[in-house]
């Protein structure tokens, strides 16, 4: 690496495939990797920089693949390892690079290391890899201890020993079938090691860790004071909740955030920094309060962490701002970047958040211009560069564990999880020859990809904003000079409420409306001469030193210098 340039993940735009929704190959009615393959090429068109792909590998696909069964390992319902190095190195021609998920906070009960421990007496070696303990009560008939599960009911689940009688307990945060591994035990520290190194060798360039903050666990035979509020407040599906009550309890979590993950990343960060090129990793880690993110991503752990701030936020200027200025301010204190989720496979889609209709259309819009404009990488999930919403799926159509252990209480994620709508005029738009997995709305059609052509459609937005996003701050700007911290690239501008504006450097300003009223607005005299490069909706104007922006929407502004 020269001197000048700057590591490409700190600016990249990555977008994420749920390969289970993405493309179908063989009929079957689910995504695979051909399928990846085979819409590179659209993936390429976007102006994308990596596609991370969440987990393909070998599971009995009781919670989307995140229950694994064998790390190192291909499902067949998604191709065969030759498939995947072929993926890889596709991507590679075309200068995308790839992110694998790693999921090591729990093995699937399919995996044969937790076949041996329930083949094992209490106490074995076997059982000591996950979390197996007594119950409590006479006949131990009572958990451990009071932990809810985060996908709905007891946290604990009993296993018959061999000689047919009710035995220990196990730990699952999550489905019963996701047995959390005990990170103390040095064979799971190997064995993650070993799935690192198996996937670097094949040439990924970083991973995407999956409940990065819940390895280690403290404390754990303490019951909590109120085990079912927490897991609600660590749900991203659910909205309900007030945003107070959610961090009072997410402000303590016995599982979550302990000193221990730390050294744990510390080895990991050794082994990507051992490979050539630049590999990364990206941590899926709710902490609080959000400052303890900061600690994940020191120089010698991991490279990003997501941020989780936009994915709940509401489109409002205040939130936003205050939202913006904590994230740069704390990544910046550890010199990482910041990076920017507005939606993912685990949360309502973005338009859904944000009213859904023509009016959740056209705020995602304008919260996509802000998100882009801002310093460090974004995440965009697919789909949302189309601007689906989550659509009514019938009960019995679904297929999230958290709908089965809420018992349809919550009905959980599957909405952002419905397939991609490739092309109007083909059966299931083009994602399947055969039946999807999850229905397929018909009024999508409006959506496809092969209708999206029009200039100012949302495929056609985003493809200008990642394009005009990489001009004017990777060609342009960014790489021509050397690293510079992101909080260097971002002042606030004084605006009326409701509004919120910032410039970065002296050439770029986004100005956003996000109230329902039109504004015009006198522009500060150092940015009199300008020309709006990108609108989220028809009708901004800046003219004479001022700026007409039309009720939600954000503009990017490129100031001239007074030559032109
Ligand atoms: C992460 C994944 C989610 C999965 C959970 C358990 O939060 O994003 O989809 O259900 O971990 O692995």
């Amino acid at each position: 690496m020269t001197k000048k340039q700057i590591s490409w993940w700190r600016n990249a735009a990555i977008y994420q495939v749920y390969p289970r929704s993405f493309q179908d190959s063989n009929g079957d009615g689910e995504g695979d990797l051909q399928g990846v393959i085979s819409r590179l090429d659209y993936l390429k068109s976007l102006g994308i920089d990596a596609i991370w792909l969440s987990p393909f590998y070998t599971s009995p696909n009781k919670d989307g693949g995140y229950d694994v069964s064998n790390p190192r390992d291909v499902d067949p319902r998604f191709g065969t390892m030759n498939d995947a190095e072929e993926l890889i190195h596709a991507a590679h021609n075309r200068d995308l690079r790839i992110i694998v998920d790693i999921v090591p906070n729990h093995f699937s009960t399919e995996h044969v290391w937790f076949k041996e421990a329930v083949a094992s007496p209490a106490g074995s070696p076997a059982r000591a890899r996950f979390h197996f303990y007594d119950g409590r009560g006479e006949s131990g008939e009572i958990p451990p201890n009071n932990w809810c599960s985060i996908f709905g009911g007891p946290a604990w689940s009993r296993v018959t020993e061999s000689d047919g009688t009710p035995g220990q307990w196990y730990l699952h945060l999550f489905d019963s079938t996701q047995a959390d591994l005990n990170w103390e035990n040095s064979d799971v520290h190997e064995d993650f090691e070993k799935t690192l190194r198996f996937w670097l060798d094949k040439g990924v360039d970083g991973f995407r860790i999956d409940v990065a903050h819940g390895l280690a666990k403290e404390e754990i035979l303490k019951d909590h004071r109120d085990p079912e509020g927490l897991t609600r407040a660590l749900r991203l599906d659910i909205s309900d909740m007030p945003r107070e009550e959610r961090e009072f309890l997410l402000s303590d979590v016995p599982f979550f955030d302990r000193e221990g993950v730390h050294e744990i990343y510390r080895n990991w960060r050794k082994i990507f920094d051992s490979y050539p090129g630049e590999r990364m990793s990206v941590a899926e880690a709710w902490v609080h309060p959000s400052s303890r993110a900061t600690r994940y991503v020191r120089s010698d752990e991991l490279h990003q962490i997501f941020n989780f701030d936009f994915l709940i936020a509401e489109w409002n200027a205040d939130f936003l701002k205050q939202a913006v200025e904590k994230t740069i301010r704390e990544v910046s204190a550890v010199d990482a970047p910041a990076t920017w989720v507005l939606c993912n496979h685990d949360s309502p889609r973005l338009v859904t958040r944000l009213g859904g209709g023509e009016e959740g259309r056209i705020k995602a819009r304008a919260m996509a211009l802000l998100t882009q404009a801002l310093p460090g990488g974004i995440y965009i999930f697919q789909g949302e560069e189309l601007g689906l919403e989550d659509s009514p799926i019938p009960d019995d159509r679904r297929q999230d564990p958290v709908f089965f252990r809420t018992k349809g209480v919550d009905k959980g994620r599957d909405g952002a999880r419905i397939p991609i709508p490739w092309n109007s005029e083909l059966k299931h738009f083009g994602f399947t020859a055969g039946e999807p997995w999850l229905p397929m709305p018909s009024h999508w059609s409006s959506l496809a990809v092969n209708k999206q052509t029009e200039k100012n459609c949302h495929l056609e937005l985003y493809k200008d904003s990642l394009r005009i996003r990489k001009e004017l701050y990777l060609d342009r700007k960014i790489r021509s000079e050397k690293v510079k911290k992101s909080s260097e690239f971002l002042t606030w501008i004084d605006v009326p409420e409701g509004i919120l504006a910032f410039s970065r450097d002296e050439f770029f300003v986004l100005y956003a409306n996000t109230t329902g009223n039109a504004i015009t607005l006198k522009l500060e005299s150092r940015h009199l001469y300008n020309e709006i490069v990108l609108s989220s909706s028809e009708g901004a104007l800046s003219q004479d030193g001022t700026l007409h922006l039309p009720a939600h929407t954000t503009v990017w502004l490129v100031i001239l210098n007074r030559a032109g």
